[in-house]
């Protein structure tokens, strides 16, 4: 029978293993940089994004080896996405994976500047030959939209902007979409391009991400208020804290 638990560290050893030779070492200069990259990057956390990319792979062609370096590319991003998202200017976070957040560590401007690096690193990923190369520029495409002003940071923005308004279900949902499906959507299309999949396919992969990407939102608010810090590794209680606007 199949066991999806055992499909999902098999995954996150692979990831891990590539995500481990793609980063610059920590001896190598700037030598405070590399540490803040590795160190928000391991021991990591769910790696949902890559195995989503990784799985949506093998659903169309059956073998995701093509999709390895889009799947670095979407942990690498969501690492930056963390690191800026805990800065005091954000929601002022100090603990991330379970351990200490990033600008505790390494201070603001080197946390900035580790998420950008990390950024830079995910485009850099797609970019290498030994990426799907017919594929490279429309996966470049699929991650800039899933990061930018209609994704990721659009969806940060708005969320800040929206600390201590009224509730509005339309406000949140795009909140949702934006800083969280869009980068799962971008995890199963990714794996879907480095597969060959059709329009059709994609179709049906643009769909799942967005429905797994909203419903993990979701879950994500209501853990802020039922679990504990223990149990996520990162602060509870806080999104009611600062007025944040969530399920
Ligand atoms: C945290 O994402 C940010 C949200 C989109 C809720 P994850 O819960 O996937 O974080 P890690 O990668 O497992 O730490
Ligand atoms: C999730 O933000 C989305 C991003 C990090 C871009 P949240 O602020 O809701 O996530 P947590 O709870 O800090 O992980
Ligand atoms: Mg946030
Ligand atoms: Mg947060």
């Amino acid at each position: 029978m199949f066991d999806l638990e055992q499909y999902i560290q098999e995954k996150c050893k692979a990831v891990d293993a590539h995500l481990d030779s793609i980063l610059p070492p920590e001896d190598l200069v700037p030598i405070e940089l590399h540490r803040a990259m590795r160190y928000s990057v391991f021991p990591g956390g769910k790696r949902l994004r890559p195995v989503i990319c990784l799985a949506a792979a093998e659903a169309v062609a059956g073998d995701g080896s093509n999709a390895m370096m889009s799947a670095l590319a979407l942990e690498l991003l969501h690492t930056y996405t963390l690191i800026h998202d805990d800065l005091p200017c954000m929601d002022d976070d100090d603990l991330r994976r379970g351990k200490a957040s990033s600008h505790k560590v390494f201070g603001e401007a080197t946390a900035v500047l580790a998420g950008d690096a990390l950024q830079a690193l995910a485009f850099e990923c797609i970019g290498r030959a030994d990426s799907h190369s017919s594929s490279a520029g429309t996966l470049t495409l699929e991650l800039a939209s899933a990061a930018g002003s209609m994704g990721v940071v659009g969806g940060q923005v708005e969320d800040l902007a929206s600390e201590d308004a009224t509730p509005d279900r339309t406000v949140l949902e795009r909140i949702h979409s934006r800083k969280t499906a869009a980068l799962f959507v971008a995890a199963a299309r990714m794996g879907g391009i480095t597969a060959g999949a059709s329009g059709a396919v994609l179709e049906g992969l643009t769909a799942y991400g967005r429905s797994v990407g909203r419903v993990f939102q979701l879950v994500d608010d209501i853990l802020n208020v039922t679990s504990s810090t223990e149990e996520l590794g990162k602060a509870v209680g806080n999104d009611a804290a600062k007025g944040k606007m969530t399920a």
